[in-house]
C-alpha cells in the first residue's frame, strides 16, 4: 500500500497543523518552521500555548466545531490567499472492551478523532480545488492498519481516516491535490492524558505503551516530513509499522494467531 507519487519541492509552504499543542503536531511545527515554512498552529487552547516557535502563528480551533473551521478558512483567505499544506493531526485517545466501553466515549472519539478529520477536509478542499493544487496530510495510526484487542473505538476511527483517506487521494487527484495519511506505532507523547472511559485496565494499557514508547514526537516528525516531501500516499513511521502491516497482508494466519494470544494475554482470558 505505500507508495511514492510525484515529488514536489515547494518551500516556503504556508501550512495549518491541528492539535499542535502537544506531540506530534508541536514537532511538525517546529519541522516546518525550521525550514521556513509560514506555519498556522491550531489547538483547542484560547491563548498561544508555551513552547510554539516563535515563527508560528496560532488560532483556536477545536476540531470538533464547525464555526472554528469557519473561521480558521476565513482566517487562510485573509492572511495567505491560500494553503499549500492542511495537517489533521489533533486526535484524543479511547481504550476500552466492546462490553465496557460506553457509547458516549465512542460518540467522543468519533466526533474528535474521525469528524474532526472530516471537517477539515471538507473546509479546505473547495479553496485546494481553486488553486488546482494542495496536499492534504490525515494523521491515523498504525492501529487504523491492523487492529489489536481492547481498542475497537480508537482502532475504528483511525480505520476510518485511512479509509477516508485513500478515498480523497482518489477523489482529489484529477484537482492536482495530494492526499496522505500517516500511521504511527507508539511514541511518547501527552495523547495517554486524554484516555477517558470506564475501562480502565485497557486505559493503563494504553497509557504505558505511549510512555514507555522508544521513539520521541520529534523522530516520528522527521519521519513524516520526508513522508510528505515525497508525497506518500501511506506514512509509516517506524519498522514495528512496517512489519506489523506486511504481515497482515502477506502472513494472514500467523497475523490472526499473535492477535488472539495477545487478546488472550491482554484481557487475562
Ligand atoms: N502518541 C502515539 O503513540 C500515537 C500513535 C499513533 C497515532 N497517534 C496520533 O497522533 C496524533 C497526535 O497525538 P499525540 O500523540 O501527539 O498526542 P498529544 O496529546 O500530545 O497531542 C494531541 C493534541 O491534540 C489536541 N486536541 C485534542 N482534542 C482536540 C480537539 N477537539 N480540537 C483540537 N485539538 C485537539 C490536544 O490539545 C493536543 O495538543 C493523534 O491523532 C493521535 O491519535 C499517536
Amino acid at each position: 500500500m505505500p507508495s511514492r507519487s510525484r515529488r514536489v519541492p515547494t518551500s516556503p509552504r504556508r501550512v495549518l497543523v491541528t492539535g499542535a499543542a502537544s506531540g506530534l503536531g508541536l514537532a511538525l511545527v517546529r519541522t516546518f518552521v525550521a525550514r521556513g515554512d509560514h506555519v498556522l498552529a491550531t489547538d483547542l487552547h484560547s491563548e498561544r500555548p508555551d513552547g510554539l516557535p516563535s515563527g508560528a502563528a496560532y488560532l483556536p480551533l477545536d476540531v470538533r466545531s464547525d464555526g472554528a473551521w469557519a473561521d480558521a478558512l476565513a482566517h487562510v483567505r485573509e492572511t495567505w490567499g491560500g494553503l499549500d499544506l492542511l495537517v489533521n493531526n489533533a486526535g484524543v485517545a479511547a481504550g476500552g472492551r466492546i462490553d465496557v466501553a460506553t457509547m458516549q466515549e465512542w460518540e467522543w472519539i468519533v466526533d474528535i478523532n474521525l469528524l474532526g478529520v472530516v471537517r477539515g477536509c471538507r473546509t479546505f478542499t473547495p479553496l485546494l480545488k481553486e488553486q488546482g493544487n494542495g496536499h492534504i496530510v490525515n494523521t491515523a495510526s498504525l492501529a487504523g492498519l491492523v487492529h489489536a484487542p481492547g481498542m475497537a473505538a480508537y482502532n475504528t476511527v483511525k480505520a476510518g481516516v485511512v479509509a477516508l483517506s485513500e478515498t480523497l487521494s482518489h477523489e482529489l487527484a484529477p484537482h492536482g491535490i495530494d492526499v496522505s495519511v500517516v500511521c504511527p506505532s507508539f511514541f511518547r507523547t501527552n495523547l495517554g492524558a486524554s484516555f477517558q472511559g470506564a475501562d480502565t485496565e485497557m486505559e493503563e494499557a494504553g497509557k504505558r505503551m505511549v510512555s514507555r514508547s522508544r521513539r520521541s514526537a520529534d523522530q516520528v516528525a522527521q519521519v513524516v516530513a520526508r513522508g510528505i516531501d515525497a508525497r506518500r500516499d501511506v506514512i509509516l513511521t517506524d519498522r514495528e509499522g512496517h512489519v506489523a502491516w506486511r504481515a497482515k497482508r502477506f502472513m494472514r494466519p500467523a497475523y490472526t494467531a499473535v492477535m488472539k494470544r495477545a487478546a488472550a494475554k491482554r484481557l487475562g482470558v
